[in-house]
């Protein structure tokens, strides 16, 4: 599977890193208050895992499920609800957790649908932000990094569903896409 990999652009140590930086800054931001994060299924839960065991004052979880259709390596232009939430967020502190914003189509979708329902604030986070190919208005209020357009998978990140498992993230030798 590693062979697979032309380039590695963030370290498991550098992710860890980060996730923990991220995990105090939140804990900073809401202080006194409780957060329900939302994992976007189904790229975030490593990310989701790692980052609620960085955050000090009390979280829950909950997950929704979107798919973009299109092309397996770009996203396209629709967004579709496949799962909902478990909870009623009428009231809370969301932050929805990401592991990319791309387009950043479907973080519109997402602040479109979740805020209908009167939250008391809805906050985005992403550990990978790839601002150069943003064509909708998404702007996360934490990320990690931000990274170059390429296609990119591991820590939660896929091709064909593959690669999720790994420790660290890569750059997808083309040839393994374009045949
Ligand atoms: C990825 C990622 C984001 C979305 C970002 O999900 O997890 O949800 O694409 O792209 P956008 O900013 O262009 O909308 P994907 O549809 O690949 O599903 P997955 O999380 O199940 O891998």
């Amino acid at each position: 599977m590693e062979k697979d990999i032309s380039k590695i652009l963030l370290t498991e140590e550098e992710i860890q890193e980060k996730v923990k930086e991220m995990g105090q800054l939140i804990s900073e931001d809401y202080k006194g208050q409780e957060v329900l994060l939302v994992c976007v299924l189904r790229g975030s839960i490593i990310f989701t895992a790692d980052l609620m065991r960085n955050i000090s004052i009390p979280v829950k979880v909950d997950t929704i499920a979107v798919s973009s259709y299109g092309s397996q390596t770009k996203s396209s232009g629709v967004v579709r609800l496949l799962k909902d939430l478990d909870e009623d967020i009428t009231g809370k502190h969301v932050l929805i957790v990401e592991d990319i914003v791309d387009s950043g189509l479907t973080l519109k979708y997402l602040r479109k649908i979740l805020e209908q329902r009167n939250p008391s604030s809805i906050k985005v986070c992403t550990l990978l932000n790839k601002q150069e190919r943003r064509v909708h208005e998404a702007c996360p209020d934490y990320y990690g990094f931000i990274i170059p357009d390429e296609f990119v998978v591991g820590y939660g990140l896929d091709y064909d569903e593959h690669y999720r498992q790994l420790p660290f993230i890569g750059i997808l030798d083309p040839k393994i896409y374009k045949g």
